[in-house]
């Protein structure tokens, strides 16, 4: 390899996904200068962190002009949905991640659901409404359990799957009412779907489409799935309970998803993100995001062997078919630590011990989300996620057991998790009929 065969690269966000994109992209031979927008405490250890508006398509495509960098990475999906990767190609610039119209996929339930219809991909069936009498209407119609949805980008909360017909007919009124703000002011009704969740990611330069390992994310803040939803808790890869035929069915959907965005004029180069429900009739897509999970991500970069650089450019240049993905035949299993509170409020600025000593172990990789580094040099809490800790191992049940030795190191006041993360996989599929 030259010298010029390196690249400087600008990657966007701030959470544990990025200490993890950014991990892995450091590590590559033909990773020059990394710069990361904002960053976090993880991201500072691999790469320069700099105050930019990651959501201001401009000033992106001015810094990374100005620096030259070679590759723009998108992690999150705020700068996605207003634009930030067409500006940057604008100006000549490579970048993993959709633009504006193929961030629609995250950004519009409703412009989702249309598409699927359209190239019949299998989902809940749905009605979507822009007025409250008629969702009412419908939802008295379908009756409990139905799940309501507010369309536009809401963190994850916009989603009330409604067991009884007054908490249906109350989710509605409080989406007209405001609570998502704009996000609310269409809804997308649908039928509740039963079974195991399975998330399938894929890289795609917009033609070739190629699919990751499949991971499972445990949304619910308590142990049991209970409590309210948050960003993620815990999550594994590959995820056992899933038969071949299901998981071929789950790349089919996402080739005919890019295909069908393809002759719709979408130019979608990035990572494609499918949330997927094993029904007893076969995989349906709950949702698509348009960017990578988090923590997702902090299972699957330490599984993927090829160079991520070599990957996200083929993505940006359109050649994915050159590039054959190579994954390590091991478990991982993350447990993400949290500020006691979350995901209400929690207090910030606690100092964290045992991350060194967690990380030394063999196997064990120690992910950013919400750390910062204060004025005397210590990694303090800074957010309600703060740490994901990823372990891998030969057998699934020797991954859990290290990533929990290694959660026990780390210490900081009001540190939270649960304790039951990759638990009901264990347990085989029957875990998921009771
Ligand atoms: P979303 O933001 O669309 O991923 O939804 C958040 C969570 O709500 C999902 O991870 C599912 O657990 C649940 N959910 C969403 N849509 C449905 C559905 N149609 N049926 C059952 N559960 C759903
Ligand atoms: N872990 C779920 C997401 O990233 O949307």
């Amino acid at each position: 390899m030259n010298a010029d065969s390196r690249i400087d690269i600008l990657l966007l966000g701030s959470g544990g996904r990025e200490h993890a994109i950014a991990k892995k992209l450091s590590e590559s031979p033909r990773c020059g200068t990394l710069y990361v927008a904002p960053g976090n405490g993880g991201t500072l250890e691999v790469g320069e962190n700099v105050a930019l508006d990651a959501e201001d398509p401009a000033a992106v495509a001015d810094f990374a002009r100005e620096t030259g960098c070679g590759l723009v990475v998108i992690g999150p999906e705020a700068p996605l949905v207003v634009g930030v990767a067409d500006a940057v190609r604008e100006v000549g610039i490579p970048c993993f991640g959709p633009g504006a119209a193929g961030a629609q996929l995250e950004g519009s339930k409703r412009f989702s659901k249309e598409l699927m219809a359209r190239a019949g991909i299998p989902t809940a069936s749905y009605g979507s409404f822009t007025d409250e009498e008629s969702a009412l209407a419908y939802v008295r119609e379908q009756g409990a359990p139905v799940v309501v949805k507010a369309d536009g980008l809401a963190a994850g909360k916009g989603v009330v799957v409604a067991l009884t017909l007054d908490e249906a007919l109350r989710a509605v009124h409080e989406c007209f009412d405001g609570a998502f703000g704009s996000a609310g002011s269409t809804v997308v009704i649908e039928e509740m779907l039963t079974g195991p969740e399975c998330t399938l990611l894929a890289f795609t330069d917009g033609k070739t489409v190629r699919p990751m390992a499949t991971s499972q994310d445990h949304k619910r803040a308590l142990e049991g799935d209970l409590g309210p939803n948050t960003g993620g808790m815990g999550v594994y890869s590959p995820v056992p309970i899933v038969t071949d035929e299901e998981h071929a069915e789950m790349c089919r959907i996402l080739d005919e998803t890019i295909a069908e965005a393809q002759r719709e004029g979408i130019d979608f180069r990035g990572c494609l993100y499918g949330g997927f429900m094993l029904t007893p009739a076969g995989p349906k897509v709950i949702e698509y995001n348009a960017r990578f999970g988090d923590p997702e991500t902090e299972v699957l970069m330490p599984r993927l062997e090829s160079d991520l650089v070599e990957v996200m450019l083929a993505c940006a240049e359109q050649r994915l078919d050159e590039i054959e993905l190579k994954w390590r035949d091991e478990w991982a299993v993350s447990v993400v630590l949290t500020s006691a509170g979350y995901p209400g409020s929690y207090e910030k600025g606690k100092a964290i011990s045992g991350i060194d000593d967690a990380a030394a172990m063999e196997g064990v990789t120690v992910y950013h989300a919400g750390t910062a580094v204060n004025e005397d040099g210590e990694v303090v809490t800074s957010g309600g996620r703060v740490l994901d800790v990823t372990a891998l191992g030969d057998t699934f049940e020797a991954a859990r057991e290290l990533a929990y030795a290694a959660c026990d190191k780390i210490e900081f006041e009001g540190k939270t998790l649960r304790r039951d993360i990759g638990l009901r996989a264990l347990r085989g599929r029957s875990a998921w009929e009771a």
